[in-house]
């Protein structure tokens, strides 16, 4: 099958432009001290010092500097965690699309913007800035014609390629909120996410090609919008030469675009108007709609790219991310666009055509940094050497892991055998609600010590805190007196200002967090030499020191955070800053070194990661219980049902009960285990469980589709009526000796119970 490389005109625009060469484009810079109101601190050291002592003066000579104004901000922030409140740059107005487009087409129009990758290998397209901003003008006036207004939001349903990035900068140029839907999710997911975000028009393509394989996106928009009744109009552009069927609310994007001029004026937005939803998992069956803000977001985005991938003029930046997840948001697009840099849309997966994709690629376009996950070099690992061995890698200074904790097989595999052992190997931690990476080696930094699996050290205004996991209820009080800042580590200095007691203060228990003045960063002091400190809310302890392992948070407020949860802020209260209130939990756990270096552990709450895709367990529970009886995998009817954010329209016929838990897998990192009560009249239970399997992959995703299925008679249960999970996770890592405490458990007969299921199963 032919893959084309889209319509005449349009096609012209982005297609056949290979040989065009990479011309450097000189990246905003760091500092100005022309701008600063104080002298710019000399090094990495100081910087990172300022960031985290006094946030205004360390990012608002910066954003001054790197981004490019319609109007100053007045303020440099606003932000106080006990409300959720977060703003940056107020006053500010900017447009994205101007900063990650039209500055760099002024300076140097055929520098290369974007390098397409296309699955089939040596079939790589290049499209200069000038080319993408003349497309992003094309697309953003074709919404405009299709009605969409500043404000509206746009669902984005396609893989990584020019046109993907294009739609995202089209709805920035005009105003309009991009909801990028990853499209490997099912009808059930997409559906859901047009629904929460009630989009007006959905961008697709025909089709997608991935490994060498069709992916019928189309079809799959057409089932999940006969549930969406906002959707107005559907822009189909096309992958390849197939046709599909076309509706009524369908238009062919490329003949619709080849109308339009290329130009459209920018929409001047304000620094906290939002610029884009990304839903992901929590530990409720619904997931969030992150809302990720204009300024703010975009600096941040392109101040971490810089410093932690070393990313110099010219460069040609490679992360295999899909656009689909914040990875691709901040290091595909935004980030490197905004830095001029020459960013790598990898359509294929890395096994296509065979275990050297990646390095053929990175040899064939000369690809310096290079940015992926560590289940994909998992599963390359596992082939012989040779297949990285026989492509020239001299041109990578710098490789990546994110998305879940790196083992030490493949951080040594990554370092050694693709990195010659002498490129830089950075482990980022961060997530969607971040914005941008938040922990991470910062080899611009002279250097820096990198160890093994770590992602090492804060960045800039990220201040971690490592709370100890017991929760202590929390306690309010009013605090009319605000206090100053003390970030809790680095180790606090002598307390700067001393005030009466004006709220509750826990004998012994440190730190005490004066929450009132969270404006400017939460306040967090010990009690030991009898100061004392205004306080609303006390949960947990902070753990001080280092060899210790905790609850990460983050105390202080960075510009790259979300703002909130889309229509639901109490959510967005409740998931981050309600466990350890005035601070940001990030549902992870972290162990810090004696350095204060920093590991991540892994996620403490009911999320897990299957090759590095965020998902909820009670997702996963819900697709299985609450399909309709209408029936399993029947077609358009069941359609209705599978929208995984409305409620259960009925119970499933054949189960009235599920678990699933996470368990370790060699490749994935994580892998799904169910376990399932079935009602007693089922019929053939194989059949049933393989129909589970289908309806999690119909309602999610197929990577969300259990690994495990195993069917019980019943769930261990607390006698009020919470399933324990705890004891699931046990039996199925081999523990079952260990199971801790189970005198809550309302039948303890249900273990052997369960365990002798297991053992058969096994
Ligand atoms: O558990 C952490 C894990 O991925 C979660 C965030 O997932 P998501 O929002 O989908 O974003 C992924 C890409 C940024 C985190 O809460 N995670 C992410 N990076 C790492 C990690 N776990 C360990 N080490 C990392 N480097």
């Amino acid at each position: 099958m032919a893959a084309r490389c889209l319509g005449r005109g349009v096609g012209r625009l982005l297609g056949g432009l290979r040989g065009v060469g990479v011309r450097a484009l000189a990246a905003p810079r760091l500092w100005s001290s022309a701008s600063a109101s104080v002298a710019p601190p000399s090094s990495y050291q100081e910087r990172i010092a300022l960031a985290a002592r006094e946030p205004a003066a360390f990012w608002g000579p910066l954003a001054r500097d790197a981004l490019v104004w319609d109007t100053p901000y007045h303020t440099v922030s606003d932000c106080d965690f006990r409300s959720g409140r977060i703003s940056w740059f107020l006053g500010g107005q900017l447009n994205v699309s101007v900063n990650c487009l039209d500055q760099h087409v002024q300076k140097s129009p055929e520098s290369i913007a974007l390098i397409w990758e296309r699955d089939e290998p040596g079939t790589e397209v290049k499209i200069t800035y000038r080319e993408l901003l003349e497309t992003t003008c094309r697309l953003a006036n074709t919404l405009k014609r299709y009605g969409v207004r500043r404000g509206d939001r746009v669902a984005i349903y396609m893989p990584v390629s020019p046109l993907a990035v294009a739609a995202m900068l089209a709805c920035a140029r005009i105003g309009a909120i991009h909801n990028v839907i990853f499209a490997g999710f099912s009808v059930g997911s997409l559906a859901g996410r047009i629904n929460d975000a009630q989009c007006k028009v959905v961008i697709t393509f025909n089709q997608g090609l991935r490994g060498g394989r069709v992916v019928q996106l189309k079809k799959i928009v057409d089932e999940a919008i006969k549930v969406c009744p906002s959707v107005q109009h559907v822009l189909v552009a096309h992958r390849t030469d197939n046709k599909v069927h076309m509706g009524h609310l369908d238009v062919s994007l490329e003949q619709e675009m080849a109308k339009e001029e290329p130009v459209c004026a920018p929409e001047s937005m304000g620094s906290e108007d939002i610029l884009f939803l990304l839903y992901t998992s929590g530990s409720t069956g619904k997931p969030k709609g992150l809302v990720h803000t204009q300024a703010g977001y975009l600096l941040y985005a392109a101040l971490t790219h810089r410093l932690v991938f070393d990313y110099r003029p010219g460069d040609v930046f490679g992360c295999v991310a899909d656009i689909g997840w914040i990875t691709g948001h901040s290091y595909v697009v935004y980030g490197p666009l905004c830095n001029g840099a020459t960013s790598v849309l990898f359509e294929s997966t890395p096994v296509y055509p065979d275990a050297g994709r990646y390095w053929e690629t990175v040899q064939r376009l000369k690809i310096n940094q290079f940015y992926g996950a560590p289940t994909a070099y998992r599963l390359l690992l596992k082939f012989e050497d040779s297949w990285v061995k026989k492509y020239d890698r001299s041109s990578l200074r710098t490789l990546g892991s994110v998305g879940e904790p790196i083992n030490h097989e493949a951080w040594e595999w990554l370092h050694r055998v693709v990195g010659d052992s002498r490129c830089t190997l950075v482990d980022t931690w961060w997530q969607t609600e971040t914005g941008g990476i938040c922990i991470s080696p910062r080899p611009s930094e002279e250097g820096a010590e990198i160890l093994p699996c770590m992602a090492m050290r804060p960045l800039f205004g990220i201040v971690p805190v490592l709370m100890d996991e017991k929760v202590n209820h929390p306690v309010h009080a009013p605090c009319p007196t605000p206090l100053l800042v003390l970030p809790p580590w680095p180790p606090l200095p002598s307390p700067p200002h001393k005030a009466p007691m004006q709220g509750l203060l826990l004998e012994g228990k440190a730190p005490l967090g004066c929450l009132s003045c969270s404006a400017l960063g939460p306040a967090v002091w010990r009690t030991g030499d009898g100061d004392s400190f205004c306080l609303l809310g006390v949960q947990g302890n902070v753990l001080e020191g280092g060899d210790v392992s905790g609850a990460l948070c983050l105390s202080q407020a960075w510009p790259g955070m979300a703002r909130t949860i889309y229509g639901d802020h109490q959510r967005f209260l409740d998931a981050y800053f309600e466990t350890y209130p005035g601070y940001y939990f990030t549902g992870d756990g972290a162990y810090r070194t004696e350095e204060g270096y920093y590991e991540i552990t892994g996620r403490m709450d009911d999320v897990i990661n299957i090759s590095g895709h965020r998902l909820g367990t009670a997702e996963i529970e819900d697709a299985m219980v609450s399909t309709a009886a209408a029936g399993l995998g029947a077609e358009s009817e069941s359609v209705p049902h599978l929208c995984v954010f409305c409620p259960a329209q009925a119970d499933h016929p054949a189960v009235p009960e599920t678990a699933v838990i996470g368990y370790p897998h060699d490749i994935k990192g994580e892998a799904a285990f169910a376990f399932v009560v079935l009602k007693d009249d089922v019929g053939d239970v194989d059949v049933v469980v393989k129909e589970l399997r289908s309806v999690v992959a119909d309602k999610i995703a197929k990577y969300a589709v259990p690994d495990q299925v195993l069917v019980v008679k019943r769930l261990p249960k607390t006698r009020s009526g919470k399933v324990m999970r705890r004891l699931l996770r046990k039996i199925v890592m081999g523990r079952a000796q260990d199971l801790g405490d189970t005198t809550t458990l309302e039948d303890p007969g249900v273990i052997t119970e369960i365990l002798s299921a297991y053992q058969e199963y096994k």
